[in-house]
């Protein structure tokens, strides 16, 4: 009697659309570009967090490609996701990414890099949460100020490298925002060079700085900055491939994930001086319930959310890191 009442309970609940619900857990994409990046894997890594705290499922992919990203969309909503959070591999692809969203009627958000239409305008229906890239960029560039200023260098005899993701908007920003800081305190703008980078990597900062460094060997000091660490690093690693060591060489990134903390643990100081500090856990665990939320409750994200950063160097680094609890 009682087995067979337990058996009608089971049935009944799973005649109930609840039933199915309960069964199925809420299925949230976190599609990123550069997966192998330590500032992606601490993005998931807060993104999880988020998912253990508000009882959904993560689903990570990494997209390094258009066509990997295209899968990878599909792929959630044969998953039957709710929606995704994306950085995706070309900002162009914006288009592709808010049709294909609306097709399997998946909420979709930007984290990073803000996808623009045809025309490099944002997607205004697709809400993004990225950092405000100028100001930070100028932070990179007072960071560099100071110390030249500590060092005794004279403003007109450094060489400025500025390694360059122009196609990015937000990369360009941020380095652009170094460059005006460094001009509006003096710095000659015929001292600034670009070095243009076919990736976002260390690798392609590397080679693009030993380019920069061949055709510009008239500077014997240097400053360097990039759209991340990556690309200050890769500019540090080729300066000692040249003999320029941390006393006639300065950079200073952004992100302050493992690539950075790597530099700053080692026993000697190199040219890689600092970072502006910026919040995975932000951008990974906010991002993530913006769009739980958003799916199952109805509470659409904010627009834009730029988020702020501060500088750290191998002095203040355990202490900040602390403080914004990374
Ligand atoms: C871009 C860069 C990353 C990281 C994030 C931070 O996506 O490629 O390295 O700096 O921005 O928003």
């Amino acid at each position: 009697m009682k087995m067979q009442r337990r058996a009608a309970f089971a049935l009944a609940l799973l005649a109930s659309p609840f039933a199915l619900q309960a069964a199925e857990p809420v299925k949230v994409g976190f599609l990123v570009k550069q997966a192998e990046e330590p500032w992606f894997q601490d993005e998931w890594r807060f993104a999880e967090q988020a998912a253990k705290d508000k009882g959904f499922t993560l689903v990570k992919i990494g997209i390094p490609n258009g066509e990997k990203m295209m899968a990878a969309i599909d792929n959630l909503a044969a998953q039957k996701a709710v929606g995704f959070v994306i950085c995706a591999p070309d900002v162009k692809l914006g288009v592709a990414v808010n049709r294909a969203a609306k097709r399997h009627n998946l909420k979709v958000m930007s984290v990073d890099d803000q996808l623009v239409d045809g025309a490099g305008k944002p997607i205004a229906d697709i809400p993004h949460m990225g950092i405000s890239g100028y100001e930070i960029g100028k932070q990179v560039g007072q960071g560099l100020l100071a110390e030249m200023k500590a060092r005794g260098w004279k403003l007109d005899e450094v060489g400025v490298l500025r390694v360059a993701f122009d196609q990015l908007p937000t990369a360009k920003n941020r380095t652009m925002g170094a460059v005006d800081a460094l001009k509006a305190a003096g710095v000659p703008a015929a001292n600034v060079v670009d070095a243009p980078q076919a990736k976002t990597d260390t690798e392609s900062a590397f080679n693009a700085a030993n380019i920069a460094f061949t055709k510009n060997a008239k500077f014997k000091r240097w400053v360097a900055f990039g759209l991340n660490d990556e690309a200050a690093l890769g500019a540090v690693r080729a300066a000692e491939g040249r003999g320029i060591k941390q006393d006639a060489m300065l950079a200073i990134g952004i992100g302050g994930s493992q690539t950075a903390l790597n530099e700053f643990t080692k026993p000697t100081p190199t040219a890689f001086y600092g970072t502006v500090l910026i919040s995975p856990k932000r951008h990974g665990y906010e991002t993530a319930v913006a769009v739980y939320e958003w799916a199952t409750a109805g509470k659409a994200p904010a627009p834009v959310t730029l988020t702020a950063g501060t500088l750290m160097t191998r002095q203040n680094q355990a202490e900040l890191r602390k403080q914004m609890g990374l």
